[in-house]
């Protein structure tokens, strides 16, 4: 399949593994972009620049593959080494970088000026044409159903990629919801040049996290999610778990005065206790809704070849048969 977006990263096959935290190590960034995807390193899971640079490293003895680095630019009150890690990438000869969480303006000249190419997630078509206005290569549209965060809009993607394909010029891959054949052949109708996945890379061979958090997404069905810290404007999706339940209680007491402080044990410091040592009620954690249509724990060879597989049944003779 040739899209806008293989073209663009030079890859086989219009499928990105989206940036997770303490989930997107090398050992799945290269697995993905063995089988032909574009696997991301998580840039901010790596503590400093350096760390970061090794991973680089690391991934590249695993690949000969084009791979990519996630930056998310959070609000924080020890803003992370941001240029630092955006060095790291550049001297790495990484040629894609993901950006999330807020304009990356600021990044560009830098990463253009070194012939990196940008793919920017956002959650509304505003965000996504300013991504366009300012630069970026292309968008990830990541819709309401996504894994981590949704943003404020609570759009779907079925009205918000075809709204994004109105309005963009720069080529765009569907994120959210995102699990196979279907999801590619849908997105691509629905005028996205690809697709993006997280939870679904989470339940790979690969993916090096505790078994627990597979096993946990295999039981899981799409009822199984829900939304934290909205009170905060910082909107999460996540499996529900004890952890969650209690941010919840604490979100229906405490209303408009919640903060930050209030549900810190159930959010600080949970990823490496839930992806490295397999606590699942450590606290939250992002989880998509597509968890409901996840069965199994294939390869990301296999995934990703049964995805185009199916993708190419499903238009050559299933949509090919309904025509007359
Ligand atoms: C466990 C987990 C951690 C994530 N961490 C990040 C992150 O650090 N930065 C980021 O930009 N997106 C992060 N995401 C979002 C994914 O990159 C992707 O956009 C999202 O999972 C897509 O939705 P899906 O889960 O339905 O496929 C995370 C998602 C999950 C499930």
């Amino acid at each position: 399949m040739k899209t806008r977006i293989t073209e663009l990263f030079g890859i086989e096959h219009p499928i990105i593994q989206g940036g997770m935290h303490y989930v997107g190590f090398a050992e799945l960034a290269a697995a993905v972009s063995n089988a032909g995807g574009l696997g991301i390193i998580t840039g901010l899971t790596q503590k400093s620049p350096q760390k970061l640079a090794s991973e680089i490293a690391r991934c590249r003895t695993m690949t000969s593959k084009p791979f990519g680095v996630n930056l998310t630019f959070l609000p924080s009150l020890t803003p992370p080494d941001f240029p630092g890690y955006v060095q790291a990438i550049i001297d790495g000869g990484v040629k894609v970088v993901e950006t999330a969480g807020n304009n990356p303006q600021k990044w560009l000249p830098a990463l253009k000026a070194h012939g990196i190419k940008v793919i920017h997630k956002c959650t509304s078509v505003r965000h996504s044409l300013k991504a366009e206005a300012i630069g970026c290569d292309a968008v990830s549209v990541d819709g309401f159903e996504c894994g981590g965060h949704p943003g404020e809009d609570d759009i779907p993607n079925f009205i918000l990629l075809p709204r994004a394909a109105e309005e963009l010029k720069i080529p765009f891959v569907a994120s959210g919801g995102m699990a196979d054949g279907r999801s590619l052949v849908a997105a691509l109708a629905l005028g996205a040049e690809g697709i993006n996945m997280g939870t679904r890379f989470i339940a790979t061979k690969e993916a090096p996290v505790h078994d627990n958090v597979k096993q946990a997404l295999l039981k899981a069905t799409e009822l199984d999610t829900r939304l934290v810290m909205r009170p905060l404007r910082n909107t999460e999706r996540v499996l529900v778990n004890a952890a969650v339940e209690r941010i919840l209680e604490k979100e229906r007491t405490l209303g408009a005065n919640l903060k930050f402080e209030d549900i810190i044990k159930e959010v600080g410091g949970v990823y490496p206790r839930v992806m490295i040592d397999g606590d699942m009620d450590a606290g939250a954690w992002s989880c998509g809704m597509v968890a409901g249509l996840i069965h199994d724990i294939p390869s990301c060879k296999e995934l990703i070849d049964r995805i185009m597989r199916e993708a190419d049944t499903l238009i050559t003779k299933r949509l090919a048969g309904f025509m007359r």
